[in-house]
């Protein structure tokens, strides 16, 4: 199975194509390298033995997504590619549709020229906007609070709507959580450039010394002890899921839309206590004020992934904080360049 994989070179996508390659699978990558760095791909090499097919590039290059479908025989696209910084997104919304919406729709339609009909989209919990309830199921309301969110949510509804007049496509609308952790060989992992945005890394740069001490933004959430709760999730598990929702629906025509989580929430401070215990270090952190946006407590019902991909996340927050920090003692400032 050959599989093209946008942002292949990301986060979530590196530790995707591993296991895809694992499991027999050809996946070829396509990044503009905005938010990675080549050197993944060495990473990706030594972890899996194998040295994926790399193309540099932008989604939104017609003629060069052309080329590309044209050299291969391509079965399915997982889309990683995008960007994803939620404060970035309010400074600069035009960026984040042309790249995340206009993006995607080049693609796919790309993908209609070559007639590949099989895609897996990353979407996000975000899409849930804030929540009335929870464990969140995939039939709750969604909405958006941030050009980012906006920006997924209307990409879901473009495939929505082009999955209704094409009915032989498969269509996979994946809904992640809180991706965090790393590959258990501490190769892969997350590389923020600059100040981290996301709970992990930042915790993660503290413990290492890189960053003084970590802002809890709020304490006075309606949740036991103060501070949001999120649904953090491995992101091997994450994978997995990804080759589960391949092999089940991938080839199954209709518009397939699961949860990617846990069904477990977790406050800012169980996450700096737990991290502290795997790494011995001393977390320094500082209550500050909520962050605009944020949300009190956001899990998923992952259910209906279980039931349909046979799929559900099995590392716990001690492997997750272990292997994140595994992964930032052997790279204590990410890939190199
Ligand atoms: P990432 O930034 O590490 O990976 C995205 C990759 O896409 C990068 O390598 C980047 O260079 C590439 N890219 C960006 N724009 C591109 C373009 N126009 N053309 C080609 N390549 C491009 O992010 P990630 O954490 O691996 O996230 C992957 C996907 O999952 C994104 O779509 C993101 O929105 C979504 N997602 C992530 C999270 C999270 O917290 N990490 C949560 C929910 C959803
Ligand atoms: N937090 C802090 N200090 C920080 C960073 C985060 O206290 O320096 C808190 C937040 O207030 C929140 C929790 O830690 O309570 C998690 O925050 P993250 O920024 O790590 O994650 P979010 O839940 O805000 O958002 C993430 C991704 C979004 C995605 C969403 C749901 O950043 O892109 O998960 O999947 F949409």
């Amino acid at each position: 199975m050959q599989v093209l994989v946008t942002g292949g070179m990301g986060y979530i996508g590196s530790h995707t194509c591993i296991q895809m390659i694992e499991k027999g699978m050809t996946p070829i990558i396509l990044d503009n390298l905005d938010n990675s760095k080549q050197s993944v791909l060495d990473r990706i090499e030594l972890v899996s033995g194998l040295r994926p097919l790399f193309y540099q590039g932008d989604i939104r290059d017609k003629t060069f997504l052309d080329s590309v479908f044209s050299k291969h025989n391509i079965d399915s696209v997982i889309h990683f590619a995008g960007l994803k910084a939620v404060g970035e997104s309010v400074a600069k919304p035009l960026e984040y549709y042309d790249n995340n919406v206009t993006g995607t729709l080049v693609l796919v339609d790309a993908m209609r020229r070559a007639n590949v009909k099989s895609i897996i989209f990353s979407s996000s919990a975000t899409v849930y906007g804030d929540p009335a309830s929870v464990p969140i199921n995939e039939s709750f309301p969604t909405s958006a609070t941030n050009p980012y969110g906006r920006s997924k949510l209307i990409v879901e509804e473009c495939l929505t709507d082009f999955q209704q007049a094409n009915p032989d496509w498969s269509i996979t609308l994946l809904r992640y959580f809180n991706p965090v952790g790393s590959h258990p060989s501490g190769e892969l992992g997350e590389d923020p450039q600059g100040i981290p945005n996301n709970l992990m890394p930042f915790i993660s740069q503290v413990a290492i010394g890189r960053r003084e001490f970590l802002s809890v933004f709020g304490d006075d959430y309606a949740t036991p002890d103060g501070t949001g709760v999120r649904d953090y999730i491995h992101v091997v598990d994450l994978s997995a899921g990804h080759i589960a929702a391949l092999n089940k629906v991938g080839t199954k025509s209709g518009l397939h839309t699961y949860n990617l989580g846990t069904g477990i929430g977790y406050s800012v401070l169980e996450m700096v206590k737990a991290f502290e215990q795997a790494s011995g270090k001393t977390v320094a952190y500082n209550i500050v004020d909520r962050r605009p946006g944020d949300i009190a407590e956001c899990w998923a019902d992952p259910a209906k992934a279980k039931t349909e991909l046979d799929w559900s996340a099995s590392y716990d927050l001690k492997r997750m904080t272990v292997d994140t920090w595994n992964w930032q003692q052997k790279n204590p400032t990410g890939y190199p360049d």
